[in-house]
């Protein structure tokens, strides 16, 4: 299939992912695909967003979701925002469109930026808070302190945004029980619509992972355990539904476009790094911004990679996936894992709901570990 064609039969795609590659500060722990925003860089990444979206006759596109992730999107200025926002308005259908979320790193947060969202059709905003605790924000080597955080949010409020996120991380080192339950706490005070509460993961290729190799940096599971199960506690409590497993929500306020991905839908990502899944066609995009940004500048495939998803492999992200949601999955639809979902029931990590599966609360404190059995 030639690369970045038409042909992709991107009708009936509902959901698009845009990855923004910029940061105003790297963090120690992170291993999505970023570097250090660079002005010189900016318009000729836009540029090139613009063209990867226009190979796919856009008119054709009428989505449902749009999540703008990075890397930081809130790293682009107003203008920067204005131009690649409404760019992809005239492109795109927007009509059958619920969500539209965005990423914003609190460092980078601005009355301005707020209302211009809000009228380009953003309406949902996801803020990288991860803890209220200074000495945190200082191991974690956030750009923002917690008062940045407060700022940022009351300022989205403000501007008008109905449906804000909160990531908050834990299992940080040296962090105590009582400095996540604080954390917890005050995120609950303020309000939030949606809280995404992360273990810390030492991810290959990051500073963080150096210093567990060394071992400097240490991790605990049971504590990890200790933690999570706290917080499914406590969020609970607080009216917020564990929807996912590092994902909580009020009511009605789940986040759409990531249970897109966990029903196994069709999605297009666009950017440096982004995947695409279409029917039995997965992609990647060249994680090298400048070698996009060139590629699409000369008309040249910004692909890297390119499969054909068998159907055992569907089936497998769909069990993975599906399993980490509370509504779980059809076991009708089940064909090659029936022993595996038979043992897991039997060992308590399982229950039957109706015609679905889905994890006890002892499968969700082991989840990860159950997700390996169907790789
Ligand atoms: C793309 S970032 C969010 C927006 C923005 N870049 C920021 O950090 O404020 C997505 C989220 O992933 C989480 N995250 C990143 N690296 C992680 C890691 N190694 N372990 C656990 N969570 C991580 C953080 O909670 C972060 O807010
Ligand atoms: S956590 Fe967010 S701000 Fe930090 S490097 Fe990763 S994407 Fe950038």
């Amino acid at each position: 299939m030639p690369l970045n064609s038409k042909s992709d039969g991107l009708l009936g795609v509902e959901h698009l992912y845009v990855h923004i590659p910029f940061c105003p500060k790297i963090c120690p722990y992170c291993s999505f695909y970023k570097e250090a925003s660079d002005r010189n860089k900016v318009q000729g990444f836009l540029d090139a967003l613009l063209i990867e979206l226009d190979r796919f006759d856009p008119g054709r596109l009428s989505v449902q979701t749009i999540f703008f992730g990075g890397g930081t999107p809130s790293a682009l200025s107003p203008s920067q925002l204005d131009f690649l926002l409404a760019g992809l308005r005239t492109r795109v259908d927007l009509t059958n469109l619920k969500e539209w979320t965005l990423e914003m790193n609190p460092a980078t947060v601005s009355a301005e930026k707020a209302s211009l969202l809000l009228s380009l059709g953003v309406n949902r905003i996801s803020i990288g808070v991860q803890s209220w605790d200074s000495e945190i924000l200082q191991r974690l080597g956030r750009v923002h302190s917690a008062a940045q955080a407060r700022r940022s949010y009351d300022i989205l409020r403000a501007a008008g945004f109905e449906n804000v996120n909160l990531d908050l991380i834990f299992g940080v080192p040296g962090q105590s029980r009582g400095q996540w339950m604080e954390t917890l706490r005050e995120t609950v005070a303020l309000g939030p619509n949606h809280i995404s509460a992360y273990c810390l993961t030492y991810e290959e290729d990051t500073e963080f992972f150096r210093r567990f190799q060394t071992g400097e940096f240490r991790q605990n599971s049971n504590e990890d355990a200790e933690f999570f199960a706290a917080t499914m506690d406590f969020l609970g409590e607080h009216g917020f539904e564990q929807y996912e497993i590092s994902n909580y929500a009020q009511p009605e306020r789940d986040c759409l476009h990531n249970l897109a991905y966990w029903h196994g839908k069709d999605y297009l990502g666009l950017g440096p790094s982004a995947f695409s899944t279409v029917g039995d066609h997965r992609w990647q995009n060249i994680a090298d911004t400048q070698s996009y940004i060139t590629r699409a500048a000369l008309g040249d495939s910004t692909r890297t990679f390119e499969e054909h998803l068998e159907n055992a492999t569907r089936e497998s992200e769909r069990i993975i996936f599906g399993l980490r949601t509370n509504e779980g999955i059809l076991r009708s639809k089940i064909v090659d894992h029936e022993a595996e979902l038979d043992d897991l029931e039997k060992a308590g990590y399982l229950e039957a709901r109706g015609d679905r599966v889905r994890l006890t609360r002892a499968g969700r404190l082991v989840a990860d570990e159950i997700g390996t059995l169907f790789v």
